[in-house]
């Protein structure tokens, strides 16, 4: 049974072979693998708030003919302490797939261990890799190959979102800067990335300007000292300058204006990062429909 929990999960083909799928699912919405669920169940367990994943994964598994089945954490046993090695080996009995957004990798990881289902990473606190394989097919829809372009990530270059693009980068091979503070910069990196403090010089001639909140899930005991620590960290018209002319911008979402993307910034691009938050659903079709064996 494959699985998708982290980026490198794929190779450079397999995800290739994701976002071709997911062209298909955006080209052909509610025909293109209609009954592939047919009669079949995926649990969707979430310990951390979610509209986009949540949403996009729910609408995606019913249009290919599946039903879903949201279990949030703490209405189950889990949030009373069962192990998910337990929840694991009992729904590994009752449901055909899992997606499931929690704190730690290893979770996610045990859990595929223990059911043997299908199970794809909806976020942890280490990767979000369903946002970043929609990400790259936004910014190819529009630009073309992603490949060789300036990735500019700016902002808590340690959350989840920045490490799958780490990893991505390697993998899509595309130049990556991170531009962080000092003790929230990327604790992994690869030949594809530089790390930097300075925004000014990560944005210069970029060609994807991306950031994420400065506060991630779990992290908001030390909500004040983050937002005094990535003052600067921001895209704004005055940093978009320094990119190329034809530089997209785009957020994951949900965003905080004012703080890691100023409102004017947010509202001229939104037609780019509200394609991208749509794009969540067909993205995630393909990964599916991929791990389902479709070709
Ligand atoms: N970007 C993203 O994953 O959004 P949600 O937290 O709303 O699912
Ligand atoms: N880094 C953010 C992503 C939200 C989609 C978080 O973990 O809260």
């Amino acid at each position: 049974m494959k699985s998708f929990l982290k980026i490198k999960d794929f190779s450079l083909a397999e995800a290739r072979e994701v976002l071709s799928l997911a062209e298909k699912f955006k080209t052909q919405r509610g025909s293109f693998c209609a009954d592939l669920l047919k009669g079949k169940t995926y649990a969707l367990i979430f310990s951390k708030s979610s509209t986009r994943t949540r949403v996009s994964f729910e609408v995606g598994i019913r249009e290919m003919g599946g039903q879903t089945l949201f279990l949030s954490a703490n209405d189950i046993q889990l949030g009373r302490g069962e192990p998910i090695i337990d929840t694991a080996r009992v729904l590994g009995r009752m449901v055909h797939g899992a997606v499931i957004r929690t704190y730690g990798q290893e979770e996610v990881d045990l859990f595929a261990q223990y059911s043997g289902l299908t199970t794809i990473n909806a976020l942890t606190d280490e990767e979000h890799p369903c946002q970043i394989l929609t990400d790259i097919f936004t910014y190819e829809r529009k630009h073309g190959s992603i490949k060789g372009r300036k990735v500019v990530f700016v902002g808590d270059a340690d959350c989840n979102v920045a490490r799958s693009f780490v990893h991505a980068a390697e993998l899509f091979d595309f130049k990556l800067t991170c531009a962080a503070p000092d003790g929230y910069q990327s604790r992994i990196s690869n030949a594809n990335t530089t790390l930097t403090a300075s925004v000014k010089d990560a944005a210069r001639d970029a060609d994807l300007l991306y950031t994420d909140v400065w506060i991630s899930m779990g992290k908001e005991a030390e909500a004040q000292e983050r937002v005094k620590a990535f003052q600067g960290y921001q895209i704004s018209t005055e940093l978009l300058r320094l990119a190329k002319p034809d530089c997209m911008v785009l957020h994951c979402l949900p965003a905080y204006r004012g703080k890691e993307i100023t409102e004017d910034v947010l509202e001229s691009r939104a037609e780019d990062i509200f394609e991208q938050a749509g794009n969540r659903l067909p993205v995630q079709q393909g990964i599916i429909a991929h791990l389902c064996g479709v070709r």
